[in-house]
Parts: C-alpha cells; structure tokens; sequence
C-alpha cells in the first residue's frame, strides 16, 4: 500500500542543491539572466492577445482593475515563491517544496498540475504566435489558407466542443519545434537568445505607451466599468448561473483578472532553474520579484492607455496592440509591434518550455515518472529526452485545440499551483521553524494566507468549461500515481 504522505527530509533536499556533481545541470545564470528569464516568460500572449477578450467581453476599461487583483494574487504568491525558492534552491519548484511538506501525493498532484502551467501554456501562447504571424504576414501580402492556421476544435456554451472544419495550426506546431531544438542544444545558449528577445519585447511595449498617451480619449474610459445586464432579482445563484455573470459589473473585473492572470504566469519559471543560479539564495528571489514588478507596472500602463484609445467594444480581436497602434493613424508602426510580439511569444514559449523538462527531471529522479525523464545530454548537459517529449506534446496540443480554451485551463490550473505554494510556506513555518530562510515572506502568515484567498477567490471565477478539464486532467493524474509512481517512488522504497 502507498503512503501518501511520505515525505522528502528537508536538510537532504538542500544538501542536494547545493551539490553540483559531474554530469548534472550546468550552474550558468546570474540575477540578471533569472529576471531576464522571468520577463521573458511573462509579457506575451496574456498582453498581446488575451487582453483583447478581456477588454471587449469582461471588463472594458475595468482591466486595469482585473490586472491589479490578478497582480495581487501573484505578488503573495511570489513571495512565497521567492521563501521557499532560496530556502530549497533545487529544481523542480513547488513540486519539490510540496514533497517536503504535504506528502508525496500531494506533490504529485501538484507536478501533474504543474504540466498545465508549463507544457500547456506552451502551446496556448504558440496559438498567439500563429495568430500574429498570421496577421504579420498578411501585411506583406502572404496569405497562408485559414484551414492550415486555425483549431480544428472550437467550444461555445451553445454549441459545446465542435468541428471547426479547418485542420491544423501549421505555425504554432512550427514555432514549438524551432524552440524545441534550441532547448536541447542548451541553456547557456538559450539564456543569450532569451534577453535579446526580452529586450525587444520590452521596447515594443514602451513605443506603444510613448506613441499612443498622446491620442487617449478620455471619454472612451466613461463608463469605467461597464454596467452588468444582469439582476440579483432572482437571487444571487439564479445570477451567478446565468449568461449575465462575468460580464462586465464587479463580476466582470474578477472574471478578467482570473482570465488576465495568464498575463502574469511564468515569474516563477525562475525557481525551476535554480539548478542552473549560479548564486540561487540571492538571486531566485530577485529574480522572481523584480520581473513581477517590471510586468504589473508595464501591464497597468498598457491596459490605460489600450482603453483609452480604442473603445473596449471594438478590442474583440486577436491582435489588441497592433489594433490599438492602428487606431493612432501611425500604421507604419504596426508591423514593428507584430514583429516584437512575435518575438516576445517566443521568449515565453522558450521559457516555458525550459521549465517543464526540469519539472519531469526531479520527477524522474524521484521515481515517480520512468527515469528517461531524467536523462542528461552527455555533451549538451540538457534533459534532452523530456525535453523532446515536452515539445511533442506541446505541439499536439496547439495542432488542434484555440487559444481560449487552453488559456483558461492554464489559468485555473496555475491559480490552484499558486495556492499550493502559499500553504507550504504556512506549513513549513510550523514545521521546520529553524531552517535557514535566505529569504523571508514577509507578514507571514498573513500574506500566504491572503494569496490563497486571492487565488481560491479567482479560481470561482473561470467558465465551468474549463473546471471539467481541470477535473479530467486531475484524474488521469492520479491514475498514473497508483499505475506508477505510488510503485517507483525512491522515498518509498526507503521506508519500506
Ligand atoms: N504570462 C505568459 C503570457 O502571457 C504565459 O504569455
């Protein structure tokens, strides 16, 4: 029989990380590169794509509210994550710190949960790429045929998941394989890739608020936030059911924050590199809070001033910032803006797609995936097989399934992962109170107690369509536990 709650020793997990032996990951990244790494993850398809359904279908102007509470949630969440990230500076991130405090199950479940955060915002932001190439391309007069760039799966509430009758998103399944095997070649040379990218990303979004201030109207901010169409004259169930609910109003901001809150996933994609921190104690946290800054100020400027040019209604499109741009007369500037969007969906799907192998790494090491997972590149120093594996799922996943689908999958399941976080720092106050804390949440445990309010409150939020996935994927989850990991788990097998 199992036991789900056996736990890894704390003192050995850091024993562990602070021990580079020969032939594990290379230790290449300094507190620069990790922030670099974090922006590099963070500003793309959220701010460049989702803002749109947000603006037109949510929130209206309010998006800067959903990006203040969806901001909130994650500043809690990441100073939870920058504790437990220097105090465990090991790859593998929430996953490992669950191991250490809730057991080996709930580790598990949290790895399993981790996929959707990594592997599957991979593909969804890959579905962005597609759909500025697309547009990009277009102004230079190639048009690739829609059935080659377009989901063959579609979900609406009337009609539940249908056909679509287009075959495949060629471009997305292209730009996961391209990162893919830049992966595999190595991370040092993927670092210098990412902060050029990040780089451009971020210029991008600076001439976008420099160019477009001076033509805000500020009329198209009134009403701030858009009356909802619903009444509470049936009570408040017959209202939170109802097609009405989400839909601008006060429910509307917290339906686009729990949507918007993919813009700000990926800060802590830089506690899953901690194998390769030169100086992981220091730099993690920095690294993890400063890219959260930089993005929540950029992300609140870029909601007010979108708002400001373009009336909300007219945002229901799937490349905002290029429109917005549009909107200003300065066309000549559009084709730069698609170019570094482009650009910065690339860098997130490099990050993203650098974290996950690592995550299946420390999984494979632990014995709960099979130990191909946690194969070294003997020249590359590179988890090249999960890393290959990732990036054919990954590719499958974008091949068929749109953008609003998998963002709010991603979401909801991230939301969940960054509770997670939040209770492990509350539990590991409690049970390992003399451990050596680098760094320390401060007003704990409020602050870890206020994340998980914010998370939990967000999650109630997003469409029921997607709870069901989150419900499906769980389950799959816990079946390959009982079939596999339950009966490889290393830590088992020592206490048995
Ligand atoms: N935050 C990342 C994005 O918006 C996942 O693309």
């Amino acid at each position: 029989m199992a036991n789900l709650t056996a736990k890894k020793n704390l003192d050995e997990l850091i024993g562990q990380a602070q021990n580079t032996h020969e032939g594990g990951l290379k230790r290449s990244l300094g507190a620069v590169n990790l922030i670099l790494l974090g922006i590099g993850a963070i500003i793309g398809a959220g701010i460049f794509v989702l803002t749109g359904e947000v603006a037109s279908q949510y929130a209206g102007p309010a998006i800067t509210l959903s990006f203040v509470v969806a901001a909130f949630a994650c500043a809690c969440a990441g100073l939870c994550y920058a504790e437990l990230a220097s105090m465990i500076p090991i790859a593998g991130s929430v996953y490992t710190y669950s191991y250490a405090t809730l057991g080996e199950f709930f580790a598990w479940i949290i790895g399993w949960d981790l996929i959707i955060e990594y592997l599957f915002a991979a593909s969804t932001v890959s579905v962005g790429w597609s759909g500025y190439i697309v547009s990009f391309l277009k102004g230079l007069g190639v048009t690739i045929p829609p059935i080659l760039t377009s989901a063959p799966i579609a979900y609406d509430d009337a009609l539940g998941f249908h056909a679509t009758g287009a075959l495949i998103n060629l471009p997305a399944v292209f730009i996961v394989a391209v990162v893919t095997t830049i992966l595999v070649v190595g991370v040092q040379e993927s670092a210098r890739f990412n902060n050029i990218i990040v780089a451009i990303k971020t210029t991008v979004i600076l001439m976008f608020l420099a160019a477009g201030v001076s033509y805000v109207n500020t009329g198209n901010w009134v009403p701030f936030i858009p009356e909802n169409k619903g009444t509470l004259d049936n009570g408040l169930w017959a209202f939170i059911t109802s097609s009405d609910f989400g839909h601008f109003g006060y429910s509307g901001i917290f339906r686009g924050a729990a949507v918007i809150f993919f813009a700000y996933i990926g800060f802590d994609a830089v506690s899953t590199a901690a194998q390769e921190a030169k100086n992981p104690q220091r730099d993690l946290p920095i690294g993890i809070l400063g890219s959260l800054v930089v993005c929540t100020i950029l992300y609140i400027a870029v909601g007010l001033v979108l708002t400001g040019i373009v009336p909300y209604p007219k945002l229901a499109v799937p490349d905002p910032i290029a429109v917005g741009i549009d909107a200003t007369g300065l066309t000549w500037l559009s084709p730069f803006i698609k170019l570094g969007a482009i650009a910065g969906l690339s860098s997130v799907i490099l990050v993203m797609l650098l974290g996950q192998p690592r995550i299946f790494y420390t999984m494979a090491n632990d014995g709960l995936l099979p130990p191909a997972f946690s194969k070294i590149h003997p020249k590359f120093k590179t988890p090249y097989i999960s890393t290959i594996i990732t990036g054919g799922v990954a590719m499958l996943l974008a091949a068929v399934f749109p953008i609003g689908i998998l963002s709010k999958l991603v979401s909801l399941g991230t939301l969940l992962a960054f509770a997670m976080v939040c209770l492990a720092v509350i539990i590991l106050r409690r049970t390992n109170p003399k451990t050596e804390r680098p760094f320390k949440t401060p007003a704990s445990p409020y602050i870890p107690a206020a994340g998980i309010v914010a998370c939990l409150g967000c999650m109630a939020f997003v469409n029921s369509f997607a709870w069901m996935l989150l419900a499906g994927w769980m389950v799959l989850g816990i079946a390959v536990y009982f079939l596999y990991g339950a009966k490889h788990s290393k830590v088992q097998q020592k206490i048995r």
